[in-house]
C-alpha cells in the first residue's frame, strides 16, 4: 500500500497567503496542515508516499524533505497545472506502479487515524481472494470511500448507497440523495487507472475523482464506503482554518520549556516552546506560543497559536492563527485571524490618527 498527498492546486481561497506559500503549510497549532497526513499515513503503516506538488513545490520540499522525520520515502510528482484530483492520479501512474493507494487531500484534517480505514480495505480485498469453501467469492473491492455525515451536503460530493455499496456520486447536487459528503480520504487497487484515463474533463476543465468512481461503479467495480468518526476539516478556507485549530489545540500536551517572568500567568492548556518568553502577560489556553517568540504585556486568549520568532506587545489577542517573524503591537483586540509570515501590525499613537497600511492583493482589514 502506497499513499499519495495532494498538495498542488491554487489555494485561491487563502489568499493572500497562498500568494506566497503553499496552503499545506499553513500551521494548525503550529504545525503545517501538510504534516498531519503525512504522520497519518506513517501511523498507518505508509512507508512510500508520493506527494504532488504545483507552484509552490520547492516551499513544500523545504519543509518536508525526504520523509525520514517520519520514517517514510517521499517522492515528488510535480503537476504543471492544477487540472484536477483525478488528473493527480494520471500523473502518479508511475509512482504507483500497480499497489494498493491511499490518497489524501493535502489541506484536509481528520480527528479518525487512518490504520483501521486502510486495514478495512486489506481485510476486504483479502477475504475476497480467499473464500471459504460454503462461501461465494465475494467480488474485491477496488475503491473505499470515507464519508461523512454533513448539515448541508448541496455543497458537497454526495454518495448514495445501496447496502455497504456505493451505488451513485454526485457533485453538489440540488437535491441530495444523503447527507453522507466524500471525505478527502480515498483508498484504490489500479482500476483506477483506467477510470482517470477513461473520464473526460468536467465543466470546470477538471478531471474529477468523483466522475472517476462512478465510472469504477459504472463499470462493475465494488465502491465501499466507511463512515468516519470524530470531526473532518478541510481546510482552504480561513472559517474551516480556526475550526482546526481550535479543535487540535484542544488535544495537545501543556508543556512550558520557555520563560514566564513572576509578573504573567498561564492558564490551562498551553504549550510554550524553547526560547519563548512571556513577560507580564496571560496566556489563557489552549494555546501554542512558538520558540523564541516573546509576549510582552499582553493577553494571549484561547484558541490562539502563535508561531515561532514573533512578537506580541501591549496586543490582545484570541481565536487567531500567527505565523512565524510577525510582530503585533497595540492591538486590542484580535480576533478570529489569520496573520501570515513577517507581517507587521502596529497601531501607532501618534496624532491626528491615521491608518498606515501596506496589504498585499486579496488582504482582508476590518477596522471598528
Ligand atoms: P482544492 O482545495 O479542491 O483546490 P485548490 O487547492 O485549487 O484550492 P482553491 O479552490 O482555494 O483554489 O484541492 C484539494 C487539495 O488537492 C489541495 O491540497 C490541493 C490539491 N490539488 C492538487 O494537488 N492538484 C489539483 O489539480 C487540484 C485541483 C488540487
Amino acid at each position: 500500500m502506497k499513499g499519495l498527498i495532494l498538495a498542488g492546486g491554487l489555494g485561491s481561497r487563502l489568499r493572500p497567503i497562498t500568494y506566497t506559500s503553499a496552503k499545506q503549510l499553513v500551521p494548525v497549532a503550529n504545525k503545517p496542515i501538510l504534516f498531519y497526513g503525512i504522520e497519518a499515513m506513517a501511523g498507518a503503516g505508509i512507508k512510500e508516499i508520493g506527494i504532488v506538488v504545483g507552484d509552490t513545490r520547492a516551499d513544500i520540499e523545504a519543509a518536508v524533505g525526504d520523509g525520514s522525520r517520519w520514517n517514510v520515502e517521499v517522492t515528488y510528482l510535480p503537476q504543471d497545472q492544477p487540472l484536477g484530483l483525478a488528473h493527480c492520479v494520471l500523473i502518479a501512474r508511475d509512482f504507483l506502479g500497480d499497489d494498493d493507494f491511499v490518497m489524501y487531500l493535502g489541506d484536509n484534517l481528520l480527528e479518525q487515524d487512518l490504520r483501521r480505514f486502510v486495514d478495512g480495505f486489506e481485510a476486504a480485498r483479502r477475504r475476497a481472494a480467499t473464500p471459504s469453501l460454503d462461501d461465494q467469492a465475494p467480488q474485491p473491492p477496488s475503491a473505499q470511500i470515507l464519508l461523512a455525515r454533513v448539515p448541508d451536503p448541496h455543497r458537497f460530493g454526495v454518495a448514495e448507497l445501496d447496502g455497504d455499496r456505493v451505488v451513485r456520486l454526485v457533485e453538489k447536487p440540488s437535491d441530495p440523495p444523503s447527507d453522507l459528503a466524500l471525505v478527502g480520504v480515498y483508498l484504490f487497487d489500479p482500476h483506477i487507472h483506467d477510470a482517470v484515463r477513461a473520464i473526460e474533463p468536467s465543466a470546470r476543465g477538471e478531471l474529477e475523482i468523483t466522475d472517476a468512481i462512478q465510472w469504477l461503479i459504472d463499470h462493475g467495480h465494488r465502491v465501499l464506503h466507511t463512515v468516519l468518526e470524530g470531526w473532518w476539516i478541510d481546510t482552504g478556507k480561513l472559517t474551516p482554518l480556526l475550526d482546526a485549530n481550535r479543535l487540535v489545540l484542544d488535544t495537545i500536551e501543556p508543556r512550558i520549556a520557555g520563560a514566564v517572568d513572576a509578573g504573567s500567568r498561564v492558564e490551562g492548556r498551553v504549550v510554550i516552546e524553547e526560547g519563548a518568553e512571556i513577560v507580564r502577560s496571560t496566556v489563557r489556553g489552549p494555546a501554542v506560543i512558538g520558540a523564541r517568540t516573546r509576549i510582552v504585556d499582553s493577553f494571549v486568549g484561547p484558541y490562539t497559536s502563535i508561531d515561532r520568532d514573533c512578537e506580541i506587545v501591549h496586543s490582545e489577542l484570541d481565536h487567531s492563527v500567527v505565523l512565524e517573524r510577525s510582530r503585533i503591537e497595540g492591538i486590542t483586540r484580535l480576533v478570529d485571524s489569520l496573520v501570515g509570515r513577517d507581517v507587521e501590525l502596529v497601531r501607532g499613537d501618534a496624532k491626528p490618527r491615521a491608518t498606515r497600511v501596506m496589504l498585499g492583493d486579496h488582504s482582508r482589514l476590518h477596522l471598528p
